[in-house]
């Protein structure tokens, strides 16, 4: 999307980053919360990121946040240290322009360090597994009925990309 600039977060978007978060924890079942997270642990989740040195990446237009990306741990035992999740959420009015795209692509980028990135999907999130797929993930899984919301249970599917 034209005018569009990807760069590396700072704590000043992490109010951004929290209201694009929580906009898909209140309208869909792709991220399995169910309740909005608080700025106080978004201000948490930002310095963790920063301090163990694990990328988020924004999307910025006209000067505002409008979609941001991140790896974060997988499981946090010491041998998935190789492995990283990814995040990647655009604000609702900016979708299907390239921008997932551009985030994910960054963030790739920036993942030098691990061995696997792994993105974990809701089955009914048809717009997150062609981005993932689109980016060169592949399905690995799919695990039926793993998560519950909205009065329904949710399969989940596992999609990894092996870097170098
Ligand atoms: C998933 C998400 C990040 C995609 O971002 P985006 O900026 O819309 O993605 P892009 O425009 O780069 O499109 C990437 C692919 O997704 C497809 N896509 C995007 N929106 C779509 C939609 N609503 N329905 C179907 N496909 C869609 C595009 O067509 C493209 O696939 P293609 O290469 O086969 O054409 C965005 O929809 C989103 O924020 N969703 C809510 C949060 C979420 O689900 N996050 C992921 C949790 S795992």
């Amino acid at each position: 999307m034209k005018n569009t600039i990807i760069r590396q977060a700072r704590a000043e978007d992490v109010p951004a980053i929290n209201d694009i978060l929580n906009y898909a924890i209140l309208h869909t079942n792709y991220n399995l919360n169910e309740n909005p997270r608080s700025i106080e642990d978004a201000e948490i989740w930002y310095k963790e990121h920063i301090d163990e040195d694990y990328p988020i990446v924004v999307a910025e237009k006209d000067g505002n946040v409008v979609g941001w990306a991140s790896l974060s741990w997988f499981r946090k035992f010491s041998g998935y240290r190789t492995t990283a999740e990814v995040s990647v959420y655009v604000s609702h009015q900016y979708r299907h322009k390239g921008i997932g795209t551009m985030l994910v692509t960054e963030l790739e980028r920036l993942a030098g360090k691990y061995h696997i990135l792994i993105a974990v999907i809701t089955d009914n999130n048809t717009a997150s597994l062609s981005l993932h797929s689109r980016c060169g993930f592949v399905p690995m899984c799919t695990f039926r009925e793993l998560a519950y919301k909205n009065g329904e249970y949710v399969s989940v599917t596992f999609m990894t990309k092996k870097l170098n």
